[in-house]
């Protein structure tokens, strides 16, 4: 897909991994709509970027929202072609004290959100005269479980598994599907879940160069899966 002059929703776009594909798309001539909850964020980041940054405040495990806002931006004259499922939260801790809210909040964050805005882009995408793509960024903990993330981990697992289905189920459609497992990327994400972080962490600006060699393929190339790790997260050799 050649980039420019395309459209693009970017979920998360507020901070992190969202801000750097935002940047990516519309420094190659993409408009990109970016939906979070952070009016002020998305603010700051169309001063930076210009007109061809969209901020739209909208959480996307509001189905409904989602829902008004899709039919209201789309249609006749406007389609989607890149869809980013991104906005994801990680809240962590042993499952015999991980309250419900919070199991509950990555769920609907980074499951149900997912489900919520794909299914009402794709029929757009289904009447597009070009190809289309949709990426859904899970991580590392989509596809490894480990103690202390059983949450998070259930949430990336179900993202892994929409993924692989839509991949196969839209092929034909001209519609590309992927699925990125990113390993630990210097982010807020972190510091939001209070959970270590490390010196070694992979840069957000690096993982979107990947994101745009992926929509950059040829039409009948499709990257379909891919995981990005940092070479040496915590080197055994070295003191801590
Ligand atoms: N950093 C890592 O090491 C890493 C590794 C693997 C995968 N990931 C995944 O990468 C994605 C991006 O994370 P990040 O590292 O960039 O973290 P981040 O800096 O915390 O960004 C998360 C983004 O999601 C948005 N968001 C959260 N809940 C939302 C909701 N209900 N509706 C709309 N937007 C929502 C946040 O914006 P608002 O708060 O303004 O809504 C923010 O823009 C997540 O899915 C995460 O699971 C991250």
């Amino acid at each position: 897909m050649n980039i420019e002059n395309r459209t693009a929703v970017v979920t998360g776009a507020s901070s992190g991994l969202g801000y750097e594909f935002s940047k990516k798309l519309v420094n190659k001539g993409a408009t990109v709509y970016g939906l979070a909850r952070s009016e002020d964020k998305l603010q700051k980041i169309q001063d930076e970027l210009g007109d061809a940054f969209i901020p739209v405040v909208q959480d996307v495990s509001n189905h409904d929202d989602i829902e008004k806002w899709v039919s209201d931006t789309f249609g006749e004259n406007l389609t989607p072609d890149i869809l980013i499922n991104n906005a994801g939260i990680g809240l962590f801790g042993p499952v015999d004290e991980l309250p419900r809210e919070d199991w509950e909040a990555m769920i609907n964050t980074n499951v149900n959100g997912v489900f919520y805005l794909t299914r009402q882009l794709v029929p757009h995408m289904k009447k597009s005269s070009s190809h289309s793509h949709i990426i859904n960024i899970a991580s590392v903990a989509g596809l490894l479980g480990n103690p202390n993330i059983s949450g998070y981990n259930a949430s990336k697992f179900a993202v892994r598994g929409f993924s692989e289905a839509l991949f196969k189920e839209l092929r034909y459609d001209k519609i590309k599907v992927t699925c990125m497992y990113p390993g630990s990327t210097a982010t807020d994400f972190f510091e939001k879940a209070g959970a270590d972080t490390h010196p070694n962490m992979m840069r957000g600006h690096d993982v979107a160069d990947t994101l745009v060699h992926i929509l950059e393929t040829p039409d009948n190339f499709l990257i379909n899966e891919i995981m990005l790790r940092p070479l040496n997260p915590k080197n055994p050799n070295e003191e801590s």
